[in-house]
């Protein structure tokens, strides 16, 4: 039995899967976002751990957890989680989609060695200008700092004891030199840190620990359980998805949105703001276009609307053309492919006859313009998709995938019923881990259970608003 752990935005997701990788069982506990300011975005890591606790109570009093043998890490990426040396969290964790050091971003990507060695533009939600933002702003508790973890990292401390990352959510951090998947000491050095700040390095199949004895005892677990170095939660689902090989790609409608294309070669482009990360498999890549909100803009909406994201959706029938309202899904800035923190939202060419469904709709839309922005971006980094397999909790809406199919221009795949998010993917790295079975054999592609295609009498209306949703973009980014 091998179990998966994602530490996502919204809450932390335990999986369990059997020698033969069938789901048996899975809990949850919820997590919250504090948002002090506009453009920041905290959690507590006290309130991962206190969610890991729950996760695995309520595992083990539903399932016999005396077979468990591997651990398997996935989660939300970026975050810089600040400790000192007696490992004390000396601030919340400043999280994935807080855009509060978009001016250090720019002075760190100002130098060229940035793109150079770490391959990526160092957008503001990356770790490294979270710790330039720090010294800037907090220089007495940056003083303290002795190690920086990932969010998934700092559970790997309280699981193992030790201080670990891996190579697919390291990259995220913009002092990985993310060809020779090493710490640069140059990069580090930009940013008043050494190799010594950082945890050690090992591959996401690798093991990279063992459960703690005290743990082990107090939730009725075998002793000796061995945690794999596990992934980012993007690199995570892809080895959920069996995405592995050039060509192979999926969109996630989660939190935030992405599009992600496995690579077989390390293939940077920082000028189209794609994201270039080393895959949680050896000797692999992958590409990404990211935004920063896509389920979140929706659920954003619906509280508003004073509905709730499913009832809105759930009712829409067939695809229809694409609405008058246009809508621009910048709530908390944009990375892919703008890299503009200060872009905010927009709802523009309303009309008497809009109510909440018709404008659910429109934001529906805006989330899938961002992606053919991602698209775009990745075709200008040389990866050209053919289709995509949709995941995420956004996929659950049949007409969104509909809406995302025409506006792409792809087919969009949808899994058999299962659960292809970070805890599984990370669950079949415990397994490799703990086994020493090869990622490439272990990480099958999902069966497809249906096809949605493009509606051909409506591609070009989702093309032509496309165009004018970029055009929206430039011109409101003025105000
Ligand atoms: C990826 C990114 C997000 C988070 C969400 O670069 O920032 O997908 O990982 O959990």
């Amino acid at each position: 039995m091998f179990l998966g752990l994602d530490l996502g935005t919204s809450g932390i997701k335990g999986l369990l899967i059997d020698d033969g990788q069938t789901i048996i069982g899975q809990a949850t506990a919820p997590l919250t976002v504090s948002r002090p300011q506009s453009g920041w975005s905290e959690q507590a890591p006290a309130d991962w751990i206190t969610a890991c606790e729950a996760v695995f109570s309520a595992l083990g009093q539903a399932h016999d957890l005396s077979t468990l043998k591997g651990i398997g890490l996935s989660g939300q990426m970026h975050g810089a989680t600040l400790l000192d040396r007696a490992d004390n969290v000396l601030r919340p964790c400043i999280l994935w989609n807080d855009t509060r050091a978009a001016a250090e971003a720019e002075m760190l990507d100002g130098d060229p060695q940035f793109q150079r060695i770490a391959g990526n533009i160092v957008f503001p939600g990356f770790t490294a200008p979270k710790l330039v933002w720090a010294a800037n702003h907090e220089p007495a508790l940056f003083a303290k700092v002795a190690k920086v973890l990932l969010p998934k990292d700092y559970l790997r401390l309280w699981l193992t004891g030790a201080h670990v990352s891996e190579m697919s959510d390291a990259a995220g951090t913009a002092w990985l030199d993310v060809a020779a998947r090493d710490w640069s000491d140059d990069l580090l050095a930009e940013t008043g840190l050494t190799r010594e700040h950082m945890p050690t390095l090992v591959e996401g199949s690798a093991p990279s620990g063992t459960l703690r004895d005290t743990l082990a005892d107090r939730f009725g677990l075998p002793k000796g359980i061995i945690v794999a170095g596990g992934g980012g939660d993007n690199a995570a689902s892809a080895i959920g998805m069996g995405c592995l090989e050039e060509g192979q790609a999926f969109a996630s409608l989660g939190t935030s949105g992405v599009l992600f294309a496995a690579n077989d070669a390390y293939r940077p482009n920082p000028a189209s703001a794609v994201h270039t990360f080393c895959h949680a498999a050896p000797d692999r890549w992958h590409q990404m276009g990211v935004i920063l909100a896509a389920t979140d803009a929706l659920n954003w909406f619906a509280k508003v609307a004073g509905s709730d994201a499913q009832a809105l959706t759930a009712p829409l029938g067939p695809l229809q053309a694409p609405g008058r309202a246009l809508f621009l899904p910048y709530l908390g800035g944009e990375r892919t492919p703008h890299n503009d923190a200060g872009a905010r939202g927009a709802m523009i060419g309303l009309d008497h006859a809009d109510d909440a469904s018709t404008l659910a709709r429109a934001v529906m839309e805006g989330v899938a313009f961002a992606f053919a922005d991602c698209r775009d971006a990745l075709a200008a980094a040389g990866t050209t998709l053919e289709r995509v397999t949709a995941v995420g909790g956004g996929s659950k809406s049949e007409y969104w995938c509909a809406v995302l199919a025409s506006t792409l221009g792809i087919p969009v795949d949808l899994p058999e019923a299962g659960d292809f998010g970070g805890a599984f993917g990370a669950a079949r790295l415990g397994l490799c881990a703990a086994t020493g079975a090869d990622v490439a054999d272990v990480a099958t592609a999902p069966k497809i259970a249906r096809t949605i295609k493009p509606d051909a009498e409506l591609i070009t209306a989702f093309a032509d608003k496309h165009q004018t949703f970029k055009a929206a973009y430039t011109a409101l980014k003025e105000f």
